[in-house]
């Protein structure tokens, strides 16, 4: 039985999680979970789970779950809050696995420490990867701590290396949907709405990596996350548009032959793939070849697409770029979902952010959050001005 801890368990991730733990309870239990603001689902999932340790954001939030779990009879579960609370639950003495769906840095801390605590982690929060991989890539090579891929291109990507050696990699090719204005006239970009950007066609996710989606900002993060993930240059990474997401990524060897990885378009996949490797367990997420009429596969539009040309500039310069292509996103991402910044806005913000960010490269998890907030002062400024 293997004991999960789950950051960000009321998220998309979070919720696919558990309900892999549904479909398998003689392989996973839960012991202790982390989320944001959603109480009303912090108090479901500790009906239902009965994990030991509940973490909550803010003190505030934890006051009014631990009396709804008082009211309702319930004892034995320890709730906890902030960013203390997200580091005890990664590092419970009884977790054997750690899956992070925290979104954005905000799960960092929580990472690094499950990571330092010898605990397997499940890594969907690409963000963390992208402001502190190598602080993390790092620390699990010293404490000999696998870190399984839960995005599902580079978990592709991951299952596709299992069977070459790692010299014997030419090229990791990122599969893009393309999301929902791949074939918009660039004249209606500036009258893009949230709403318009909202609808994913394929995936159904959290709204900040849905609207990185739209903007190819997400595939942008995805390049950062797999240059350190599996230990290869920027220019290794290749991104393909592949408005199916049938196939979810491939890798190419130096002897010509691509391996691609297909599956349903269903996160559960990568997850129960994460949880149980190295093997392989029974599922019912089937995927029906016989009814798969096409493939295509193009070049990404870089004019329309100005996010992806922005992360591989940051990718190449790493540390304080990187981390400032993430929190500039972030705010800007915010921005847009609020009405503040137009569509275009976005990258707008990313490149006065990136212009504007001097190169560094810090070495401990306290410099990565310094730049982090340093990097989303100077993004507010631009939204603001
Ligand atoms: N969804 C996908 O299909 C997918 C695919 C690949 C990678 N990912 C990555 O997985 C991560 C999660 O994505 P998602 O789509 O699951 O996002 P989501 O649905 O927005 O969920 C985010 C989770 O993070 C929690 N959270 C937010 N701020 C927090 C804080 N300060 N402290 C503790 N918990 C906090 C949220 O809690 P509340 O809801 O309670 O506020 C929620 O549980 C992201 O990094 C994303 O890029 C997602």
């Amino acid at each position: 039985m293997k004991k999960l801890a789950i950051l960000g368990s009321t998220g998309s991730i979070g919720q696919s999680t558990l309900s892999i733990v549904e479909q398998f309870p003689d392989r996973y239990s839960v012991t202790s979970v982390a989320c944001g603001r959603n109480v009303d689902q912090a108090f479901a999932q500790a009906v239902r789970w009965r994990p030991k340790l509940i973490s909550i954001a803010t003190e505030e939030l934890a006051c009014r779950l631990s009396a709804r779990l008082h009211q309702a009879g319930i004892a034995g579960i320890d709730v906890v809050h902030g960013t203390e609370g997200t580091v005890a639950v990664s590092t419970h003495a009884e977790a054997d696995f750690v899956v992070s769906a925290i979104v954005g840095v905000a799960g960092l801390e929580a990472t690094h420490a499950a990571i330092l605590a010898g605990k397997p982690v499940g890594l969907a929060n690409k963000e963390c990867m992208v402001a502190a991989g190598e602080i993390l890539t790092a620390a699990a090579r010293q404490c000999n701590v696998p870190i399984l891929p839960i995005d599902s291109e580079h978990n592709a990507v991951h299952q596709c290396l299992r069977v070459g050696a790692h010299k014997e990699v030419k090229a990791i090719w990122l599969t893009a949907s393309g999301g929902p204005f791949r074939k918009t006239p660039l004249a209606d970009f500036a009258a893009i709405t949230p709403a318009q950007a909202l609808k994913h066609p394929t995936w159904v996710m959290g709204r900040r990596i849905t609207i990185d989606s739209a903007t190819m900002l997400n595939k942008g993060l995805e390049i950062i996350e797999a240059c350190r993930l599996f230990d290869v240059s920027p220019s290794q990474v290749r991104v393909i548009v592949h408005p199916q997401s049938t196939v979810h990524s491939l890798v190419e060897y130096v002897d010509g032959s691509i391996l691609a990885q297909i599956s349903v378009t269903d996160m559960c996949l990568p997850i129960l793939y994460a949880l149980a490797y190295p093997e392989r367990p029974a599922s019912t997420l089937t995927f029906d070849l016989a009814a798969l009429r096409h493939l295509e596969f193009e070049e990404p539009d870089f004019e329309r697409f100005p996010c992806l040309r922005l992360a591989f500039e940051a990718a190449d310069k790493g540390g304080a770029h990187t981390i400032a292509l993430n929190a500039a996103d972030e705010i800007a991402v915010e921005a847009f979902l609020d009405g503040r910044i137009p569509f275009m806005g976005i990258p707008r913000t990313i490149e006065k952010v990136l212009a504007s960010t001097v190169e560094a490269h810090p070495t401990t998890i306290g410099q990565v959050l310094a730049a982090d907030r340093e990097a989303r002062q100077r993004a507010n400024a631009f939204v603001d001005s």
